[in-house]
């Protein structure tokens, strides 16, 4: 802590041993102001200290601190960020503990701006100094989903999104396969495409594949991928329809976290696959009552234009496991309201075949902050999709509305894979923000999609009850 660019303020943890090299450099003024008293009665145990003698920085903020966990400490970090930036260039962090990496994160994820169209540009910058810098920070690839989810839909759509995922992945390594409409069309994607073809926009699939492992079986990351959701002919409510254009944030979360594993480079075989398109009303929108025979062949007759997420993920998913053959898969999606009503906005719903599975996801969670409560499924809300006239319907009866939307899913994947549903309709979009997310995108799951790649290279066993 030798010499700090002017416009600076250091932050320093009251009973550190900086704090007394400090105080020492201060000739005692900074004791003599906070002593560790008068730091127990301020909020957040916050002393902030301006033009200390001796030390060229405009402040010294001396902090008595409860952070224990990374999260703590990346909560920290985004915190002390958020309030500083307006006031200095340079925030030092003198802070030698074991979690500089979480602290430097935090205060990253904290200061994403999307301003681009702005014609005022947001001119505050700070500069985050801290020892132990990591080489690629994950908080890029964060800010990366949340560009995609933050862009609206005349500027994201099926076509403009795969380009951007080529010309974003393909640079560190990842294997870049990008599907048109004309040859979904051939494959047999009527399910995903009866969703797209009400919109001008044509729709497309991007399979994403990175070999960093041996040769074992990959892990597939699934995202649902609505650019833009109106309901087509079940046409949405216009009050906050607006909000729609974050319908593809669990594809976000698959792009960015791609992104993370190979700027990590990662060792594991990861292959991720999004189904991007834009669900409209139209003369040519799919109607309710609509039969379409899915990729795997099973029939759905479409009861409700709205429920089109599923959808698509279902074909995306069979596509992934005969393509594929990964052994864990794990799909993300703004999938139903109704986990908002189970939920609210603090937890993601999950939905597993395999409870250690499960567990390994929560603790991938865990690590990065993002919460998952375990959801039941069953055989009885499964035949709650049964159709009269054709295999499946795409909505169930009136409760249990995100286990229904699950057991669709559920209904498209080999009974031998660990399998995941996350359903992050809640998550995706804070529209006022918390100490790592400034509002707006959160970019929800992507380091929760890294940390479980890390955790989970084993197959787990499928539940007894889940076999059906
Ligand atoms: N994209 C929505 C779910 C959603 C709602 C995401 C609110 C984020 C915030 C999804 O496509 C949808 O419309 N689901 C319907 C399903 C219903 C018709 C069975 C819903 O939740 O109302
Ligand atoms: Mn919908
Ligand atoms: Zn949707």
């Amino acid at each position: 802590m030798s010499s700090y660019e002017p416009n600076s303020a250091i932050v320093v943890l009251n009973d550190s041993k900086e704090y007394k090299a400090l105080d020492k450099k201060s000739g005692g003024v900074i004791s003599s102001v906070c002593g560790l008293k008068s730091l127990a009665t301020k909020d957040n145990g916050e002393v902030v200290i301006s033009f200390p003698s001796k030390i060229n920085v405009d402040a010294i903020i001396v902090v008595k601190t409860d952070a224990v966990t990374g999260n703590d400490w990346r909560n920290f970090g985004g915190k002390l960020a958020k309030q500083w930036k307006s006031r200095v260039d340079n925030l030092y962090f003198e802070i030698n503990n074991d979690f500089n990496e979480s602290i430097y994160e935090g205060a990253h994820l904290a200061l994403y701006t999307f301003d681009k169209y702005k014609s005022k540009k947001d001119t505050e910058t700070l500069t985050v100094h801290i020892d132990a810098v990591p080489e690629v920070s994950i908080h890029k690839s964060v800010s990366f989903a949340r560009d995609l989810v933050s862009e609206p839909g005349n500027v994201l759509y099926p076509e403009t999104y795969a380009n951007i995922i080529g010309s974003k992945l393909m640079p560190l390594g990842v294997t870049v396969k990008v599907y048109h409409e004309a040859q979904l069309k051939a494959m047999g994607f009527d399910l995903l495409l009866s969703v797209g073809q009400g919109s001008r926009r044509d729709s497309y699939v991007v399979v994403m594949e990175w070999n960093g492992g041996d040769d074992e079986r990959p892990i597939a990351l699934v995202g649902k991928g609505v650019t833009f959701d109106t309901g087509g002919i079940s046409i949405k409510p216009s009050a906050g329809m607006g909000d729609m254009k974050f319908d593809m944030g669990g594809s976000a979360a698959v792009v960015g976290a791609m992104h993370a594993i190979a700027a990590q480079n990662i060792q594991a075989n990861v292959v991720g696959i999004v189904g991007l398109v834009e669900n409209m009303p139209d003369g040519n929108a799919i109607k309710p009552g609509d039969i379409v025979t899915s990729l795997s062949g099973q029939t759905v007759e479409n009861l409700n234009t709205d429920a089109e997420g599923r959808l698509v993920l279902a074909d995306i998913l069979t596509y992934v496991q005969t393509e594929y053959d990964p052994d864990r898969i794990i799909d993300l999606a703004t999938l139903t309201g109704a986990i908002i009503v189970s939920l609210g906005h603090e937890m993601a719903g999950l939905f597993t075949n395999s409870t250690e599975f499960g567990n390994d996801i929560i603790e991938g969670g865990e690590l990065a902050g993002e919460s998952y409560w375990r959801m039941p499924m069953g055989k009885n809300w499964n035949k709650m999709i049964d159709s009269k006239i054709a295999d499946m319907k795409n909505i169930g009866g009136k409760g249990g509305g995100s286990t229904t939307a699950a057991e669709f899913l559920y209904r498209f994947v080999d009974k031998d894979r660990n399998w995941a549903h996350l359903d992050i309709a809640g998550m995706a979009w804070n529209e006022s923000g918390n100490d790592v997310v400034p509002g707006g995108a959160v970019g929800f799951g992507v380091r929760t999609l890294v940390n479980t790649v890390l955790i989970s290279n084993d197959v787990r066993p499928i539940d007894e009850d889940m076999k059906y």
